[in-house]
């Protein structure tokens, strides 16, 4: 197919600001985040030659090492957001806290919580990695710009979405009605809807996780793997497959492409932390991109997404993808 035959982001979200409802603010917010994937997009493909690929001397508040990239990241997310006159607050996993771009958030202004760099462990061995982003709209004004006000159930998020640097750079989103994915015609600036209507089926045999975890796993959890494992001769009757990339969005991606579930659960070693994987912006928006595609996002006996945030960098457990397997292991979680 030739870019003719395929539409704009732009184009697209006009289309949804008609069929349902999207707001110009919001586009013009998703513009602009566009704009920052495509200028991470070049400094990961160019890290070489800037000798960018490596770390900092820093820590973040995770307490993780930032790589330079991590950095670079963070400041196109930072400026490119910023661009937006309903902008009132920004999340990063790379800041201690939250930046305010408002004295007084009004009513119908935006939260952006966002993991610019995902997976940066990969970035030195030219594997995928990404960027994962999520939206909320204040539904009143805010009386204070206290930190806690953005502590906001992932159920209230109008748009999540997520670039994925691999190959070629895709740009995933969903404002609340089905998820699309875009893909970047390199020379051009201009990301095309390339994968309508991204759903995940909801029978698969494929799961994802660090199985060099599994002396620390919790019952449910190692039952559900060890029941894959024995395949055909087993009492799923049926022969799995695994993979593990460690960069969430690739996962995620495979998920939205073919079906399959990810997990990285709270386990012996993680659990004083609640797990893995930061809630608002990770957990959060691959929740609502997973569910919004047909699929399921669960703890592990309830839904990510309606779990209610008590810190700004709180980890939880992550069970997603095909409903038949997130539906089982709420069970054996509930049981
Ligand atoms: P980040 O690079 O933003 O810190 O996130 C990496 C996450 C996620 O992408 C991936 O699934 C997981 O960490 C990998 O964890 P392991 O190192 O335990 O495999
Ligand atoms: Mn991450
Ligand atoms: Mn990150």
């Amino acid at each position: 197919m030739t870019k003719s035959e395929h539409i704009t982001f732009r184009q697209f979200m006009l289309q949804e600001h008609r069929r349902v409802g999207v707001t110009k603010d919001l586009i013009f917010l998703l513009e602009d985040i566009a704009t920052a994937c495509r200028i991470i997009s070049h400094q990961i493909r160019s890290g070489a030659f800037s000798g960018t690929l490596g770390a900092t001397e820093d820590t973040n508040v995770q307490g993780e090492t930032q790589k330079q990239l991590d950095v670079i990241a963070n400041d196109q997310f930072m400026l490119h957001c910023a661009n937006t006159s309903r902008v009132a607050a920004l999340v990063s996993e790379e800041l201690d806290n939250v930046v305010w771009q408002k004295d007084a958030p009004k009513k119908g202004d935006y939260i952006v919580y966002f993991d610019p760099l995902d997976g940066s462990s990969n970035l030195e061995l030219n594997i995928s990695v990404g960027s994962i982003f999520s939206i909320v709209e204040l539904e009143e004004d805010l009386s204070s710009t206290d930190d806690a006000a953005v502590l906001i159930a992932g159920q209230k998020q109008v748009c999540a979405g997520y670039a994925l640097y691999g190959p070629s750079t895709s740009l995933v989103v969903t404002t609340g009605d089905g998820v699309n994915g875009f893909t970047h015609l390199n020379g051009t600036g201009e990301f095309l809807l390339t994968f309508p209507n991204m759903t995940v089926p909801a029978a698969t045999n494929e799961f994802a996780i660090n199985a060099s975890r599994q002396k620390y796993w919790y019952p449910p959890v190692a039952r559900y793997v060890d029941e894959c494992l024995h395949g055909s001769d087993g009492p799923r009757g049926k022969n799995f497959n695994m993979r593990w990339v460690a960069s969430m969005v690739a996962e995620v991606h495979r998920i939205l492409t073919r079906g399959g579930v990810f997990l990285y659960p709270v386990d012996t070693q993680n659990a004083d932390m609640g797990g893995r994987l930061r809630l608002l912006y990770e957990a959060n928006p691959m929740g609502f991109i997973i569910e919004q595609a047909g699929g399921k996002a669960s703890v592990g006996g309830s839904r990510i997404l309606d779990v209610a945030p008590s810190d700004l960098h709180q980890r939880v457990p992550v069970l997603l993808g095909s409903s038949e397997e997130i539906d089982l292991l709420d069970d054996y979680h509930n049981s």
